[in-house]
């Protein structure tokens, strides 16, 4: 048995000549999140069903649990849990009713299932289960959404854009909820949010007009970026005549430097015309900085960057 708990090969998805997914190949690896991301239509959803069997694909391979699955047994979908983009709930029903429903439809015992609901209740911080559906703010339905979702115990867990239009309190239970799972489960999520992706997923792979154009651990594509694209320090002087004049001093040593008043914003390698070169400019030229602040890139500068060189090299 390999790490990885889900590994599609070479899967591309056609919807009568519109083409949502073109030869993607990704690999989940157990008691991970990974994050799905791509602007609209770029295929993050279709992924999302191919996965939990909701889909038929016209090519390639999706293997989930070392198994190759072409449509989804019933105990294999019983194992994968998806967190719809739409939700998907009774609204008729309460929020009781909702979560029953579902854990009755896993066979979950009566018993079981009450002490299940309770507990997923109070993780979620669901408040008055009698409360109908129809009725609970976007936050509270997401909430429920994921109760509905966890109630048979999956392995895998889908969540497509669960971050999107909750308040603060709604995301902070998510996000901790998530985190903890992440212990015993795997996580597959999509978000449009950079920020997410980057404090949540080990992995993530980014998808446009559905092809994969970039994947890996979140750690090492911001390394290897800053690797390649240097780190920006921010020196501040007590006026601008100085900065303008360490500006001329510098500029043909550094990758990039812009003054914004009394401030240079300097984009430098840690080479030998790394920060201490900077510095020793300075202060050879008899001039002293007020402030330095040294900025490591994140995510967001990394895919910014990438989008901006046509998604072909950062
Ligand atoms: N049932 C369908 N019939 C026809 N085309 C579809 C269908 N579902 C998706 N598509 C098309 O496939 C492409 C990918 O859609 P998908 O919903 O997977 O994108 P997404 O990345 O999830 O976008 P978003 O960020 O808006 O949720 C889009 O061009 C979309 O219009
Ligand atoms: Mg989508």
């Amino acid at each position: 048995m390999t790490s990885e708990v889900v590994q599609i090969v070479g899967v591309s998805k056609k919807f009568k000549g519109v083409v949502a997914l073109n030869d993607v190949s990704i690999s989940v690896k157990k008691n991970t999140i990974f994050g799905l991301l791509g602007s609209n239509g770029a295929g993050k959803t279709t992924l999302l069903h191919i996965l939990s069997g909701l889909l038929s694909y016209s090519q390639g391979d999706v293997y989930i649990f070392d198994e190759k699955t072409k449509k989804h047994s019933k105990s294999l979908k019983r194992r994968i849990a998806i967190v719809p983009q739409k939700i998907s709930l009774y609204e008729e029903l309460t929020i009781k009713e909702n979560i029953h429903f579902f854990g009755k439809a896993y066979g979950i015992k009566r018993k079981e299932l009450k002490d299940k609901i309770q507990m997923w209740a109070d993780i979620l911080q669901l408040g008055d289960l009698k409360r109908k559906v129809k009725f609970l703010s976007g936050g509270y339905q997401r909430r429920v959404s994921i109760a509905v979702a966890l109630i048979g115990d999956p392995e895998i867990i889908i969540l497509d854009e669960a971050l999107v239009g909750i308040d603060l309190e709604t995301k902070r239970i998510i996000t901790n909820l998530l985190i903890e799972l992440k212990e015993t489960k795997t996580i597959i999520l999509t978000t449009h949010s950079i920020h997410d992706a980057e404090i949540l997923c080990d992995d993530i792979c980014f998808l446009h007009r559905g092809v994969k154009i970039m994947d890996g651990s979140t750690k090492d594509i911001i390394y290897r970026y800053a690797s390649r694209q240097g780190n920006k320090v921010n020196l501040t002087f007590d006026d601008f005549k100085i900065a303008e004049k360490i500006m001329i001093l510098i500029q043909d040593s550094v990758k990039e430097v812009t003054r914004e008043g009394n401030v240079l914003h300097v984009r430098i390698f840690s080479d030998r015309y790394g920060l201490s070169y900077i510095l020793d400019i300075i202060r050879n030229a008899k001039e002293r900085y007020k402030d330095i602040e040294i900025k490591k890139p994140g995510l967001e500068e990394v895919i910014f960057r990438f989008m901006q060189s046509d998604y072909t090299n950062i």
